[in-house]
């Protein structure tokens, strides 16, 4: 009989602040959940943060904050590899490997690069090829199951389509075509002052998004806020009313309750007891968060797990790139 092979799993998060409830309830919930069903590699992914210009200062900061925030929401050092992808130069290597195995049509079709760029000439060559990178991220670890939110979903295709190229070239063994893992009311949480636009670490309202460290009065104004629609209805429908459908995904996703479970909860109520049930519901999830991360942010124990997980990653990653040098013919 055949051992079954353990399932791998890979994610990363960009280190740019603002860490919110769509990046928790879309792709880090899932983290810690896979945790248990196999081998879990998590990046925190500094190179990608460069692709627009970033003050070196800030991004070390960053860096050490997310780790901490993977730490915070349960992931646990001994069952998952955590690291910073420049510790691992495979993902540079790697990258430029499939990079020569891409077609510029495919990545003019990107639609993140497409709104990032808006055809500006002097848009980064880095936010043009950033998804070649993504690719090789996930390839560089063999990876089954990539667990990110629905915006992620064309660059997990384009990694597929660039491992099932490179295969049909060099043989099946050369990489495993993975698979994007996408939560049902997690995985595109809307922005809360513009609904019909992603939650997004960049927006200028802050209003628009509950940062993971935010204090619970900020968390309040937030929902308070939030815009919903004259209708009065608590109701989910994406289409008519797509800010109080968001907020019954949040509620959703927090509480483990369906989201028909919750229509039924609230029939005939008002928007102001949703959302007040909202508040109570998005601070007692994030507090056990906040507390851990304020425990390991500034601990030594941070550094130490970091240098481990680049140590493991590495060793991954160094098998992955001589297989496929040999493969390309690179070398000496
Ligand atoms: P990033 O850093 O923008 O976001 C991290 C994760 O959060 C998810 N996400 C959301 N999910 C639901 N609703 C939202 N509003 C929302 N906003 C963000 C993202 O889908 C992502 O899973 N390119 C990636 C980082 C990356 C990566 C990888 C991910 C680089 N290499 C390899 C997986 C595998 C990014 O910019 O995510």
């Amino acid at each position: 009989m055949t051992e079954k092979k353990e399932l791998r799993v890979f994610s990363g998060v960009q280190p740019t602040g603002n860490i919110h409830i769509g990046n928790y309830l879309g792709a880090l919930k899932q983290f810690v959940q896979l945790q248990e069903d196999g081998k879990c590699i998590y990046c925190i992914v500094d190179m990608h943060a460069i692709t627009v210009p970033k003050d070196p200062l800030v991004l070390r900061e960053n860096i050490l904050d997310v780790a901490a925030l993977y730490l915070a929401i349960g992931i646990d050092p001994k069952k998952a590899t955590i690291f910073v992808q420049s510790d691992v130069p495979g993902h540079a290597e790697l990258s430029w490997m499939l990079t020569c195995s891409s077609y510029t049509g495919e990545l003019s079709r990107m639609t993140q690069f497409k709104d990032k760029s808006r055809g500006n000439e002097s848009a980064p060559t880095g936010l043009f090829v950033y998804p070649i990178l993504m690719a090789a991220d996930i390839l560089l670890y063999d990876a089954d199951v990539v667990p990110v939110g629905k915006d992620q979903k064309q660059h997990i295709e384009l990694t597929r389509d660039l491992a099932i190229r490179v295969n049909n070239r060099f043989g099946d063994d050369t990489f495993v075509v993975p698979d994007g893992r996408y939560l049902k009311e997690g995985a595109r949480i809307m922005s809360l002052d513009e609904p019909s636009s992603k939650m997004s670490k960049s927006a200028e309202n802050e209003l628009s998004r509950i940062s993971l460290l935010d204090e619970d009065s900020k968390i309040k104004k937030a929902i308070m806020r939030a815009t919903t629609d004259s209708d009065g209805e608590i109701r989910y429908d994406i289409e008519n009313k797509p800010g109080v459908s968001n907020l019954l995904n949040i509620y959703s996703a927090f509480s483990g309750k369906s989201v028909a479970d919750l229509e039924k909860q609230y029939e005939g109520c008002g928007y102001g007891t949703l959302k007040k049930d909202l508040v109570s519901v998005t601070i007692d999830a994030l507090a056990p968060i906040k507390k851990k991360f304020e425990e390991v942010r500034h601990s030594s124990e941070l550094e130490a797990i970091l240098a481990a997980g680049a140590e493991q990653a590495n060793e991954i990653a160094e098998v992955t790139v001589k297989r496929v040098k040999g493969k390309f013919g690179l070398g000496s």
